[in-house]
């Protein structure tokens, strides 16, 4: 055990290189691939965050080689990089570790060549049998791989090295296929060699979230059913399903957004102070709040959820076609494309404080944020201004765009008896002047540091599925909603303005 002070130990963790290894991408040729994945390892190549012998190898079907590969991945991070244009000479150096291997999922052939493969590379680029799996595929893939891992002795590493699996969303469908999963993965691999993704904890506006409560000392003392009102949290998308109406109407916003990135949200909100900043101490504390939230029977779904579906509309001035409509959806689709969620947290700090969670599609803009609504005061000191011309103070953490922390407080109006919301804003661009780093950099570095913090746990995937599931029986046994029910571009269903009205509040205006 380390005898440095704690921060040191498990806090910063500025600067620290991998040890050096390879990443082999399942699914190699795919959006994620050159879209969010090469463009981040591409990042950490020109941050110098990467180890010497840093190696990738994809594999996928296409019958391509490694130049046919390389060109692939040079277009991707081309097209998306933060850092923009691709330097040239840097590019050279980092494309001499890109390899691909083709072949199926299902074929052992194609395994044992990839194990000579990472044996080869291990020898040449010095990569010390040290490796990470990510599964970028399909889901229906990833027991196929798994157990092929396993069969293929891939699941360990030889020369005293590392093995790392990262598993893309969705974990599971329900909380059944979670464990099931869990259990796939598990008779192959330990629990801590396995980091489930979930691209929200990488944002750094949602680790500030953490640094935020426990770094401060002024804001704890309110963080709880004294002070709160309620908190609202809102992850809208101004965009239709695209291209992934297949996948989404399989899936629907309450598997897709709330499951993973709204509870992981709730979650970090709402924790206890872990002991310590390392991994299971604070997924000790996340999954001790999910396991407080008291579950939605299916009969209650009408009590404590609202859904939606868009019909057409236009989203910034151009015209969507209603989600039915759309590539690879059922025409006549009862999934939600908008979802309105009350939960109670049933513990000593949050014991009656409404938690309210919103996501949708073809929403007027791309917002995440975190609203902590304070209560008012008992009574009006300022007699010229009556009690309901007084809005409420609201911390409101901003996760996109405009990324920053802004506080509303009542204040005097100039010259007039009046009182009006002000803001005292925190905006990270002015702040810091420096671009954040992307989701997929910070955690597939953390991933080769074997740093799981950032990563859900089992236990966290499971009780986090063991909420959902039943919201989704009581769904499917409640009579149909009038679907479509808001047209694209709009706030949502009215359904879910009278859903918060019940309860004389309203949704924030963002
Ligand atoms: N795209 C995103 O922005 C995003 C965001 C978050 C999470 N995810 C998750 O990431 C995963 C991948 O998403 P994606 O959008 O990249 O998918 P995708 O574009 O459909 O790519 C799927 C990849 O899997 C390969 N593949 C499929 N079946 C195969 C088989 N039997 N044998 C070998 N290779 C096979 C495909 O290779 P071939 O085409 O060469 O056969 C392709 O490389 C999914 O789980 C998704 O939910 C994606």
């Amino acid at each position: 055990m380390s005898d440095l002070p704690n921060p040191l130990r498990h806090g910063l963790r500025i600067g620290r290189t991998p040890e050096p290894c390879t990443v082999v991408i399942f699914g190699a040729s795919g959006d994620l691939t050159s879209r969010k994945l090469v463009p981040a390892l591409y990042n950490l190549a020109r941050e110098r965050r990467l180890p010497g012998g840093f190696s990738v190898v994809g594999f996928a079907r296409r019958p391509w080689d490694d130049a046919q590969f390389r060109q692939v991945l040079l277009d991707g991070v081309n097209a998306n990089s933060r850092s923009g244009a691709v330097e040239t000479e840097l590019w050279a150096s980092f494309a001499e570790g890109i390899h691909y291997q083709p072949g199926s999922f299902d074929d052992p052939s194609a395994y044992a060549r990839l194990a000579e493969r990472l044996a080869e590379l291990d020898q040449r680029r010095g990569t010390g049998g040290n490796r990470v799996f990510y599964l970028a595929t399909p889901p229906e893939a990833y027991p196929d791989i798994i157990r092929q891992l396993g069969a293929h002795g891939l699941n360990q590493s030889p020369h005293g090295g590392w093995t790392r699996i990262i598993i893309e969303k969705p974990f599971g469908r329900d909380l059944a296929s979670a464990q099931a999963l869990n259990q796939q993965v598990l008779a192959v691999f330990e629990e801590p060699q396995v980091y489930r993704i979930d691209h929200y904890l990488g944002k750094e506006t949602v680790q500030n979230i953490m640094v935020f409560r426990f770094a401060n000392g002024i804001f704890e003392p309110l963080w709880d059913r004294r002070s709160v009102d309620h908190v609202q949290i809102t992850v809208a998308e101004n965009l239709g399903v695209e291209d992934r109406g297949g996948y989404y109407d399989h899936s629907g916003a309450l598997r897709d957004m709330i499951q993973n990135h709204l509870m992981q949200l709730l979650a970090l909100v709402a924790m206890e102070p872990p002991v310590s900043y390392d991994a299971d101490a604070v997924r000790d504390e996340k999954v001790k709040v999910l396991r407080a939230i008291r579950r939605i029977r299916p009969e209650e779904v009408a009590t404590y959820t609202v859904r939606g579906q868009y019909d057409a509309g236009s989203l910034s001035g151009r015209p969507l076609p209603g989600y039915r409509d759309e590539r690879g959806v059922d025409p006549a689709s009862q999934t939600e494309t908008y979802i309105g969620l009350k939960l109670f947290v049933e513990n000593w700090r949050w014991a009656g404080v409404p938690f309210y969670l919103r996501s949708g599609k073809a929403l007027p803009r791309r917002v995440s944020e975190i609203a902590i609504q304070f209560k008012t005061v008992p009574t009006m000191l300022f007699a010229e201004t009556p009690m309901h011309d007084i809005e409420p103070n609201v911390l409101a953490i901003k996760l996109q765009p405009d990324e920053g922390i802004t506080l509303k407080f009542g204040s005097k109006v100039p010259g007039q008896p009046q009182i009006r919301p002000v803001t005292m804003d925190f905006r990270y661009g002015t702040s810091f002047g420096v671009a954040s780093p992307e989701a997929y950099e910070r955690l597939l570095l953390d991933c080769m540091l074997g740093d799981s913090t950032l990563f859900t746990r089992r236990d966290e995937v499971e009780a986090s599925w063991s909420l959902i599931t039943p919201i989704h029986q009581g769904w499917l046994a409640s009579p149909a909603q009038p679907f479509p029910n808001y047209e694209a571009g709009s706030w949502g269903p009215t359904s879910a303005d009278e859903f918060m009205a019940r309860d004389g509040r309203t949704w924030r205006r963002l």
